[in-house]
């Protein structure tokens, strides 16, 4: 691991893996919460090799914000390997209700021979793992029909856990286990970093927005063209420029403000203004 990684996720994260491993085992059913933006890079590497024994629900969350086609391509993907798959906004509550009969349908076979057995049905227990920001504690308090009480992004799982009863037929555990995501790749860290997976202050914001500015210019160049006001091919230091003047990004002798066109380009593409983007296109 790189010092860049260790800054990314520290190090009580990994360690705390091993105690939220052992919080698996009580699992019936184990929830992976994934952005559907990111679906490889928010995918912790480990956890599906870790889980592989449990039934496992994936769920896509921020599917506002993602590219819709892209995020049907991945969802084919992940059922073609046999997983249950849900595309969810947690921030509006989309089909946050349909999780119950997915989780419903994984656990039919094993329900049904118990109640042939004429054995007793008993809640099905449930947490949700996922990546800081991925909107665990959010879809926690939908499921649990909460408004607020937000989980710090600490790692694992804290003693203080509760039982939350969802419905008749669930026990969610009120914490969820915080991942840590792939970064094997120096182009994910970016991608965490762009949809603020990662906190700003981590990787230099001038090559998180020039990121962004290059990826919206090879796979959406109409809504960049779009947001933007501008027509034909520029180069992304053209476009960079066509920024500063018509936002009045400049410092004083007209020159561009940097810092500020940085910042219009991401905050544009957090808070949706390109439409749905996928960063992660290729499974
Ligand atoms: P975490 O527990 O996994 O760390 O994530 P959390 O629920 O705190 O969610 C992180 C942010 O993502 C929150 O924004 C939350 O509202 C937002 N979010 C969660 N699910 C969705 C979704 O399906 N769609 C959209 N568009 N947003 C979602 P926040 O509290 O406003 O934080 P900030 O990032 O805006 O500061």
């Amino acid at each position: 691991m790189t010092e860049k990684q260790v800054q990314w996720f520290p190090g009580h994260m990994f360690k705390s893996f091993r105690e939220m491993r052992a919080k698996l085992n009580l699992m019936d059913l184990v929830m992976v919460l994934l952005d559907a933006r990111l679906p490889a890079s928010s995918m912790n590497p480990e956890i599906l090799k870790i889980i592989r024994l449990k039934p496992v629900l994936l769920l896509f969350n921020k599917a506002d914000l993602a590219d819709d086609a892209v995020t049907d391509h991945w969802i084919r993907y992940y059922q073609a390997l046999g997983y249950e798959t849900l595309k969810i906004d947690a921030q509006n509550g989309k089909n946050v209700s349909k999780i119950m009969t997915s989780s419903h349908r994984i656990l039919k076979e094993k329900r049904d021979k118990k109640t042939r057995k004429g054995l007793k049905q008993v809640p099905v227990r449930t947490m949700i793992l996922g990546i800081p920001n991925v909107g665990k504690s959010t879809l926690i308090n939908r499921l649990a029909g909460r408004r607020s009480a937000k989980a710090a992004n600490t790692p694992g799982v804290t003693k203080a856990q509760q039982w939350i009863k969802v419905g008749d037929d669930f026990e969610l555990l009120d914490t969820p286990g915080v991942l840590w995501p792939k970064f094997d790749d120096p182009s994910v860290g970016l991608k965490l970093a762009a949809t603020g997976a990662i906190k700003d202050a981590i990787l230099p914001f001038d090559e998180v927005a020039a990121y962004v500015l290059s990826f919206l210019n090879t796979h959406y160049p109409k809504r960049l063209k779009d947001r933007y006001g501008f027509e034909g091919t520029l180069s992304e230091t053209e476009i960079f420029e066509h920024i500063g003047k018509t936002r009045g990004a400049l410092l004083k002798g007209n020159e561009i403000d940097h810092d500020r066109v940085n910042r219009i380009i991401v905050t544009d593409l957090r808070n949706n203004q390109f439409g749905g983007i996928s960063f992660d296109r290729e499974t």
